[in-house]
């Protein structure tokens, strides 16, 4: 079965406060798009990658991506995740691959073995699977205000990460259906009706969003690879 990786990494990553997209950011030396980009083509499961890029860095990328050109394609992103990633499926032929993954290059640390089980899990049958993690916080639903209006039970929530991995023709559904915006692809699917699977997360596939976020994978999680 082949396999095929989405990185939506078109953000301006602007709660980072960076003078450049947030996947050029670097952690020692080596740019959050490096690192996702390496890490899915060095877990042995993905044939292939598309990196959506913001328009007026594509150049950039390619040249940053040069060392993984022969497994590594570059499109121009949209102006929100889901046209990026929907602008990156367009690109991938119908039909090509059997799984396709979507990963954010914000995770840039996700273990090879998550993006193992993810596929694995969509191989043995599932329509969708997607890496998870308790939440340790308690989630209050608040209104315009700032009251509280509902408390979650804690037991029954989940911190969703990438890679989420789905059938080739799932995703393709999922996008040219006209659904409610979703924050994840995994998002889109469950309002098709498909069940999408849990495997269980890391700690590792933190999302690299603030720069206290940098600082935990300057210190964490870049030493642990190097
Ligand atoms: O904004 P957020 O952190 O949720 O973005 C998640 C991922 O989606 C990031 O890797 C970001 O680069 C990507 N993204 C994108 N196109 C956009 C906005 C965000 O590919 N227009």
């Amino acid at each position: 079965m082949k396999v095929v990786a989405i990185v939506p990494a078109a953000g301006r990553g602007e709660r980072l406060g960076s003078p450049v997209p947030k996947a050029l950011v670097e952690v020692r030396g080596v740019s959050l798009l490096a690192r996702a980009v390496s890490g899915l083509l060095d877990s042995e499961v993905v044939d292939a990658v598309v990196v959506a890029a913001p328009h007026d860095y594509h150049a950039e990328f390619v040249r940053e991506l040069a060392p993984f050109e022969e497994r590594c394609e570059v499109v121009v992103g949209g102006h929100d995740r889901s046209s990026s990633v929907r602008l990156a499926l367009e690109s991938v032929p119908p039909g090509a691959y059997d799984v396709v993954l979507v990963h954010d290059a914000a995770r840039a640390f996700a273990p090879g073995a998550i993006i193992r089980a993810v596929v694995d899990t969509v191989r043995s049958g599932a329509p969708a699977a997607v890496p998870v993690l308790p939440v340790t916080d308690t989630v209050k639903v608040v209104d315009a205000a700032g009251v509280i209006t509902a408390t979650q039970d804690r037991g029954a929530l989940r911190a969703v990460q990438t890679p989420q991995g789905f059938t080739d023709a799932v995703l393709r559904a999922a996008y040219s259906a006209r659904l409610d915006a979703a924050t994840d692809d995994a998002g889109l699917v469950e309002q098709l009706g498909e069940k999408v699977i849990t495997v269980t997360g890391h700690p590792d596939s933190m999302k690299i969003t603030t720069a206290f976020d940098l600082a935990i994978a300057e210190a964490v999680l870049a030493p642990k690879e190097e």
